[in-house]
């Protein structure tokens, strides 16, 4: 398994390693935190965080994540500080047969561990993950109210091919969403 360290502008020390089965308790509490700050911050994710997870849920997709990797259809990379999982960066290959060179992303940091360089450092693992299995074309979705993660998929080399208006429906309001993407092959 891959693993570094990562030593964050304001002396935090971090590993950060690929997913392995003995993380779905870590995952689990790392998951249902981010269910419950998106309570109180509506801005969070696309697609996610919006119920409680089972530890038998979580369970299952760690499996799924751990296999997946294995047969090179996903790669998974954890961020850890004081034996908790505090950030989350994970990749899909897309399964029809004329997209396996794509790979779709995601990733979230939890609350208090932002702005500190971890979620460009599981970044760039992911997207050297994916280099390593043949994924060189990865796309994302992210909503245009998240000033941050949009800076980071910039600062990472992905452009933007648009905007999708209304494409989330939270709250009563419509939000819109921005297609991005990054081309790994010169890199
Ligand atoms: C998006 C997210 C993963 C970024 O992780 P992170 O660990 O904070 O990322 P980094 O510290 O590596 O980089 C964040 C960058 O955004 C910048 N930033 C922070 N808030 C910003 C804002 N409101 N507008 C613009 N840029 C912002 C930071 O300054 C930093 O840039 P810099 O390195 O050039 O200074 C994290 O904010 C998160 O988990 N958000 C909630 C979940 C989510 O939105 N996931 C993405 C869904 S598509």
């Amino acid at each position: 398994l891959k693993a570094g360290g990562f030593r964050s502008e304001d002396g935090r020390r971090f590993v950060v390693r690929e997913v392995r089965l003995g993380d779905v308790d870590r995952l689990l509490k790392f998951a249902n935190a981010l269910v419950k700050e998106k309570r109180v911050n509506r801005d969070l994710g696309v697609g996610a965080f919006d119920k409680k997870v089972t530890r038998r849920f979580e369970s299952g997709f760690v499996r799924g994540m751990v296999r997946s990797s294995k047969r090179k259809e996903a790669v998974g990379f954890a961020a850890i500080f004081e034996g908790e999982i505090i950030g989350f960066c994970t990749l899909r290959r897309r399964e029809p047969a004329d997209l396996r060179h794509a790979g779709v992303v995601g990733i979230a940091v939890r609350e208090g561990y932002r702005g500190v360089g971890l979620g460009g450092r599981l970044m760039r693992e992911v997207l050297l993950g994916a280099k390593r299995i043949g994924i060189w074309l990865v796309e994302l979705e992210v909503m245009s109210i998240n000033g941050a993660a949009i800076h980071l998929y910039e600062k990472l080399g992905f452009q933007r091919v648009g905007v999708i208006p209304g494409k989330v429906a939270r709250d009563g309001r419509l939000l819109d969403i921005v297609v991005m993407y990054a081309d790994l092959r010169n890199r």
